[in-house]
């Protein structure tokens, strides 16, 4: 029988670590086992893994001792955080400093940590293009997770820093899908201007965390930007259009706008759509679609997932 190594996936029942979860299970000669992290290891989700031959153990971030059992023995991790559970990016840094204790002790090859840019680098808190939230951030569901990346390099720990896209499943799953308008046409609203956004297909994710694994020293240390396909308003506009077969328009709407929407995290979200939109170049330059499908030779471009997606897109 070959040897396996262990890795230990946190998030396994959700979008980025199911991703990789069954990235690896598919794979009949992986080197890799799968140990899927969950709080409920009875759930539908996490038996669905369970059943693909995964090992399931439960952990949750807020407790440190689970977490050390969930690595004990596993030669490699997937961390990622949940800011949308709880909206805190305190609670995301304690969590991260959770795991950064565990991962000193459990000895690890590779880690890959699921962060994104700490955006005050590129607006200071003091600067009032975008409003201060929480007291202390710019975009409160990136700047944590930027922040925290020396953090794991200050632990020496052996981390390649993936910063993942903005998701097309947020058309189906975050309301961000076509609104119908009075005038009988659909709207997606963002307030990104012409600049194109940087997209990926979440379950793509997983599958160029697995290439990197398969990399793996070359990329320790490295920070890694992942991308689906970098699409305008209208460009997106034009291809819900076509695979939904109704008229899609994109409304430019302003940040404030978007900011007062209304819905929780809509300030967030609107900083974030600014930052992408005024920082465009910094933001998508770290994002190469070339090295993205070397690492994923399945990556999707936006019509591939419309294609096999549009049909889960809410629309009323
Ligand atoms: N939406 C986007 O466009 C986008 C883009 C880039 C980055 N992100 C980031 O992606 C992160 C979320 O990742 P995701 O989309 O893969 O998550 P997800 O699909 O929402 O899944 C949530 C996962 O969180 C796990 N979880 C929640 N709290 C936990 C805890 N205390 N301990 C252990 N596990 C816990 C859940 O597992 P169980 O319920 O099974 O325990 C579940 O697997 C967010 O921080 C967000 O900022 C999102």
């Amino acid at each position: 029988m070959k040897t396996t190594k262990t890795i230990a996936i946190f998030g396994a029942t959700g979008a980025q670590g199911g991703g990789l979860a069954r990235a690896i299970l598919a794979d009949p000669s992986s080197e890799y086992t799968v140990r899927a992290v969950t709080r409920n290891a009875n759930s539908e989700k996490a038996k669905a893994l369970s059943g693909l031959g995964a090992e399931i153990i439960e952990a949750d971030l807020n407790n440190p001792d689970s977490i050390k059992k969930a690595l004990n023995g596993a030669a490699a991790a997937y961390f990622v955080t949940f800011f949308w559970e709880h909206f805190s990016p305190e609670k995301e840094l304690e969590q991260i400093k959770h795991f950064i204790q565990c991962a000193k002790e459990a000895n690890l090859e590779h880690i890959i940590w699921s962060t994104l840019e700490d955006t005050r680098n590129w607006i200071p808190l003091d600067d009032d293009r975008m409003p201060t939230l929480q007291e202390k951030y710019k975009v409160p569901h990136f700047d944590a997770k930027g922040a925290a990346d020396k953090l794991f390099v200050e632990a020496g720990l052996p981390v390649t820093f993936l910063r993942t896209s903005f998701y097309w499943d947020n058309f189906i799953y975050f309301g961000m899908g076509p609104q119908k308008g009075d005038d009988g046409n659909y709207y997606i609203a963002f307030p990104m201007d012409d600049k194109p956004l940087a997209g990926i297909a979440a379950e793509d994710i997983g599958k160029c965390a697995y290439g990197i694994f398969k990399k793996g020293k070359a990329l320790i240390g490295k920070t890694v930007g992942i991308v689906g396909e970098k699409l305008s308003g209208n460009d997106m506009a034009a291809k819900l259009s076509k695979a939904l077969n109704i008229q899609v328009i994109y409304n430019n709407v302003s940040p404030e706008t978007y900011r007062s929407f209304g819905f929780p995290g809509a300030d967030d979200l609107g900083n974030m759509f600014q930052f992408k939109r005024d920082f465009n170049n910094d933001f998508n330059k770290v994002r190469d679609e070339k090295f993205s499908l070397e690492l994923n030779p399945q990556l999707q471009d936006f019509d591939t997932w419309l294609s096999m997606n549009a049909s889960r897109i809410p629309i009323d």
